[in-house]
């Protein structure tokens, strides 16, 4: 099988033959369709953060695909069913965090694409028990993005607790981002989407956004608080300074969401202004598999639109650059039947979940 591998912290992916792996007991042999391209994988191949992977690593962990084989022992997944291969890769099942809900604080967790090999690659191996079923409806390229992106805010958003009219900064509006603005919509807010690049506040508009701030051209605290300033303050761009703008944009009783991780990471706030202000400041990680359940769920209902243009494997770190260049609407999907690899037989379905010729841009709510 081929496989995208970080041999080095900064060095560009190799594309390299691999053995398909054997599942092991309690694990599944899943053949990918799709893989998104998270900014997390950027920070994993950089070697960005105090807790570095061991390399090789193969990253990915928007994978979707089907199940080829069963481990010994395993009973929760059946052969041919498809799946997703989220973040959280594997939990004991068993500690304070993973009893109460927070699954996702297990402190014995292994994260696909980080700490365990990913979904950059035709085949991976993954806990039976920890993927996630994709609903018949929802397309795996839609799927893929929803896997992180989507789980990750929808779980970020629901940890505001926003009230109807309440207004939502959402800073950055990339991959996460895009499905971000719809969340807060759907959950009651009134959205301001603050990104660098006319185009992302564009498709903001597009997805509910009621304010649209330029950060490059304009204060974004100025041109947030002339509109009364926000109750949530969500940060998807990885930089200190959004941070700060971000939480200076609060007015009292104000939530500040982290999510974004950026590399060299400390925020100098006030805490003057957060005890006056009766602000709180929460740190979320991804969702649980029960978050992405309802992401799912949201978008089969046809609540939510997934923006994602494809790209093959091969194209990795171009990829990459893409993302980096803030050029990409939303999210890229890694592609691991591109069209030309199938036999064209007009009219026929190409694949389980998949309608039609795989598309360049989709923005379907449901397949
Ligand atoms: N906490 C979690 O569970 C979690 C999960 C997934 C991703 N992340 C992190 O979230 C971050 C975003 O990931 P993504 O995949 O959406 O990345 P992305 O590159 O798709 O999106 C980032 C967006 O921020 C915008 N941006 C850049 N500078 C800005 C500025 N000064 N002001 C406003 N917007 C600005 C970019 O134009 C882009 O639209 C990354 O740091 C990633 O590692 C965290
Ligand atoms: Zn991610
Ligand atoms: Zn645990």
């Amino acid at each position: 099988m081929k496989a995208a591998v970080v041999t080095a912290f900064g060095a560009p992916l190799e594309i390299v033959e691999r053995p398909i792996p054997e599942p092991g007991a309690s694990q599944v042999l899943i053949r990918l369709q799709v893989c998104g391209l998270c900014h997390t994988d950027i920070h994993a191949a950089h070697g960005d953060w105090p807790a570095q992977p061991t390399l090789p690593l193969v990253p990915g962990h928007e994978g979707v695909g089907i199940v080829e084989k069963l481990g010994v022992g395993v009973t929760d997944r059946t052969l041919g069913e498809r799946v997703a291969i989220p973040w959280l890769g594997k939990a004991c099942g068993h500690c304070r965090y993973c009893v109460d809900g927070r699954e996702t604080l297990c402190e014995q967790q292994l994260d696909s694409g980080y700490s365990i090999d990913g979904a950059f690659a035709e085949y991976a191996v993954a806990s039976s028990t920890y993927v996630v079923p994709v609903p018949d409806g929802v397309s795996s390229l839609d799927a893929a993005p929803l896997s992180c992106a989507g789980l990750t805010t929808y779980k970020a958003l629901k940890l505001a607790h926003i009230e109807p009219t309440e207004r939502v900064g959402i800073f950055g509006v990339g991959g996460l981002g895009h499905l971000a603005v719809q969340y807060a919509h759907i959950m009651g807010g009134v959205v301001v989407a603050i990104d660098i690049e006319e185009t992302k506040l564009d498709l903001a508009r597009e997805l509910g956004a009621a304010q649209l701030v330029n950060a490059a051209q304009t204060d974004p605290v100025a041109a947030i608080e002339a509109e009364g300033g926000l109750d949530v303050a969500l940060v998807l761009a990885a930089s200190p300074r959004v941070f700060e703008q971000a939480f200076t944009s609060l007015r009292r009783g104000g939530r500040l969401i982290c999510v974004a991780l950026p590399p060299k990471g400390t925020m100098a706030i006030s805490i003057f202004d957060t005890v006056i202000k009766g602000i709180s400041i929460i740190g979320s990680i991804v969702g649980t598999r029960q978050d992405l359940a309802e992401v799912f769920a949201l978008h089969l209902a046809g609540r939510t639109r997934v923006v994602a243009e494809t790209r093959e494997l091969g194209q990795v770190n171009d990829a990459i650059a893409e993302v980096l260049s803030g050029k990409v609407t939303a999210r890229l999907v890694f592609d691991f039947q591109p069209a030309a690899a199938l036999p064209v037989v007009p009219g026929a379905e190409l694949e389980i979940g998949r309608t039609g010729a795989p598309e360049l841009l989709t923005t379907s709510n449901h397949s």
